[in-house]
């Protein structure tokens, strides 16, 4: 089969399109035949040697935690599928998963059936981002109707996502953004987007129960003079959250960490909101496989709205 490979950590030019062997199919798991794959910035973080390169094993490595495509074949203890049925996940993340291929060993009880009103590009990209956004507001950030919710970052991945499930849910949302995303964002249901070039958003929101904090770092740490005594900011990028921990605590605002996890019931509830329309997925690009090194590049600039997909 066809996959990306790297045979060492650095920039675009160790991403190799090459030919490899179908991966052996084991108990629990399916064989799947790979349609897309979304593209996330850990991908590219990974890939440079950051990320979740202390959790992939020894390279090579074949990137890529997420995928949608059709199974070609079930093992003997697997009940729950079929040879032909379409399915889409987010799996052993951040272990290697090796989605960035043609086929695929995915676990069982960690992908789920793609409904006919999902499309396959829109399926390859929502288990990562909106698994993230779902664990972030619900588990982490136990985001409850009537609550209001400061998204940072809401043109991104997890943020446009974010900001149509905290809708959903019934909460006031309040987001920042480029001018470009301002009406996107208005669209997906956000009560208020701040330009963050020009403003402070603490010069326009104070005293809200939850922050989805898309940035880290300083921008993370400035987010928590807007949260009310006993509320929450859940910091995603990991690599600051030490630092937004420990503002957090002089603050005495709870700062909740987060790494996202597989989980098919929630994929579930995904699929089945976006196939009654309650929920869009904004395809940013999407790039033939062997064109991965530009969907890195897409996805460094940080500019990007909504998701980055791969075509297999
Ligand atoms: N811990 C976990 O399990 C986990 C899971 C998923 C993601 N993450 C991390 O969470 C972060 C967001 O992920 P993502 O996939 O949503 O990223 P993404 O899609 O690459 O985000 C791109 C967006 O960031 C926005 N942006 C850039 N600078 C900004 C700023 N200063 N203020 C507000 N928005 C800004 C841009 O909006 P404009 O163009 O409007 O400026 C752009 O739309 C990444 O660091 C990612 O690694 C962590």
């Amino acid at each position: 089969m066809k996959a990306i490979q790297i045979s060492q950590f650095g920039s675009n030019d160790v991403l190799k399109y090459t030919e490899l062997d179908k991966p052996e199919l084991n108990s629990g798991e399916v064989l799947v035949k790979n349609k897309a794959a979304g593209v996330n910035p850990i991908d590219w973080k990974t890939c440079s040697g950051g990320g979740a390169a202390p959790f992939i094993g020894e390279l090579p490595f074949v990137p890529g935690w997420e995928f949608a495509g059709t199974i070609e074949a079930v093992a003997d203890d697997v009940t729950e599928f079929s040879v032909g049925d379409e399915v889409f996940g987010l799996i052993r993340f951040p272990e290697a998963a090796g989605c960035f291929a043609e086929y695929i060993a995915a676990p069982a009880d960690q992908i789920s059936l793609r409904p006919e009103g999902l499309p396959v590009e829109a399926a390859a990209g929502l288990g990562l981002a909106g698994l993230t956004a779902w664990q972030a507001l619900f588990d982490k950030g136990h985001l409850q109707a009537s609550q209001q919710v400061v998204i940072l970052a809401g043109a991104g991945g997890v943020g446009h996502l974010a900001i149509q499930l905290a809708k959903w849910m019934g909460a006031r949302v309040a987001t920042t953004a480029s001018a470009k995303n301002h009406e996107f964002l208005k669209s997906l249901g956000a009560d208020l987007v701040i330009d963050y070039h020009n403003d402070k958003i603490t010069d326009h929101i104070d005293n809200v129960d939850l922050v989805i904090d898309g940035m880290g770092g300083e921008i993370g740490i400035e987010a928590l003079n807007c949260v009310k005594p006993g509320g929450t900011l859940v910091t995603l990028p990991s690599v600051t959250k030490d630092e937004v921990i420990a503002a957090g605590k002089a603050m005495k605002v709870k700062v909740e960490p987060i790494r996202v996890e597989a989980n098919s019931e929630q994929l579930d509830r995904l699929a089945g909101l976006y196939a009654d329309r309650k929920l869009a997925l904004q395809l940013a690009d999407t790039y033939p496989i062997e064109k991965v090194g530009d969907a890195f590049d897409a996805s460094r600039s940080g500019r990007t709205q909504g998701k980055l997909v791969l075509t297999v």
